[in-house]
């Protein structure tokens, strides 16, 4: 009989899937993350694995695992938590969710560049706190979202369904990639380089994958070519962003301000220097929160478990490599 350990309760339409077939169970009660030691115990003898971005997948968790393991499946797009090298070379494929979250972090990043452009938390803050006391020709404004040029660092999926959003805005769209996206064509943005993006446009939006080469991407140098009345969003991931060359590029105004839902490390501590500046909108990595979003992933993830522990292909694979012999 498969064992299978699920790192969290998933939603109920997914639990009831996995409820609904003969393995044995472990799931995490905890609202938080196994500790990686509690980890570690209960992913010894396991055959799957479900898991989430808060779970630390490496080479000695495989081997604490042992050789039995056959998938790990894991509700996210993104993998960066996990050594998809080490699974690979044990051959162990690694299952995620790309596509159906892509719409809800599309809607989301349009939400932070207005909300941080037009201030609506600072304004929200303001007016809780009785600071709205008459209107003001120049109070809370802001720059437009209408008319801007935006240059989008990464045009995949997500990087796609922020363009097409972005066409009811009357905005001018750039985009940077290891490579032209032939789609790009039909969603008016134009291809150019890293330099050129950060130069001309007052949004910069992130939704490249984090890995090595885009760790720290957007540090001191790039955040320099920026305008100063520039706005940086990031919903991809904490580690694409310098954060301590942030904290000062926004300080110094060096850029004018920025919508953050993804920080190093998660959660970010309350006593942050990011969160103490006005100039920044800070959300907890929801990017993909919405209902039907979270539940459409939690099946992905049961779809790809149970496709792993029946020795099949995983309908959606991060490291597809791991089949090629
Ligand atoms: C992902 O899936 O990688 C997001 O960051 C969480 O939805």
């Amino acid at each position: 009989m498969n064992h299978v350990f699920v790192t969290r309760l998933l939603p109920d339409p997914a639990m009831q899937r996995l409820q609904a077939v003969d393995l044995v169970l472990d799931v995490w009660p905890e609202p938080g993350p196994p500790p990686y030691d509690e980890l570690l115990r209960r992913a010894s003898g396991v055959h799957g694995l479900l898991t989430l971005l808060t779970d630390r997948i490496n080479a000695r968790l495989l081997d604490a695992a042992g050789p039995q393991l056959r998938v790990i499946s894991q509700m996210a797009v993104g993998v960066d938590n996990i050594d998809l090298a080490a699974c690979t070379a044990r051959g162990i494929p690694v299952g995620h969710t790309p596509g159906v979250l892509s719409d809800a972090v599309a809607d989301l990043t349009i939400g932070l560049m207005i909300a941080t452009a037009r201030r609506f938390f600072e304004a929200h803050a303001d007016m809780r706190a009785g600071r709205w006391r008459t209107w003001e020709p120049m109070g809370w404004t802001g720059p437009d979202l209408h008319g801007a040029t935006v240059g989008i660092v990464g045009l995949g999926r997500i990087g796609e369904a922020v363009a097409r959003r972005l066409q009811g805005f009357g905005v001018r769209i750039l985009y940077h990639n290891r490579g032209p996206n032939p789609r790009a064509g039909e969603l008016g943005a134009t291809y150019v380089s890293f330099d050129e993006l950060l130069e001309s446009s007052d949004f910069v939006t992130l939704h490249c994958p984090y890995t090595p080469e885009t760790h720290h991407l957007i540090g001191a140098d790039a955040l320099a070519r920026m305008k100063p009345s520039a706005i940086l969003i990031n919903t991809a991931r904490g580690g694409v962003v310098d954060q301590d060359a942030l904290v000062e590029a926004l300080r110094s105004g060096q850029i004018l301000a920025a919508g953050l839902d993804v920080f190093t490390p998660e959660p970010l501590s309350p006593d942050h220097p990011l969160l103490r500046l006005p100039n920044v909108t800070a959300l907890p990595h929801i990017g993909s929160a919405s209902i039907a979003t979270r539940i459409k992933m939690a099946q992905m993830a049961v779809d790809n478990l149970l496709a792993g522990l029946a020795g099949q292909r995983l309908p959606h694979c991060a490291n597809p490599e791991v089949y090629e012999n």
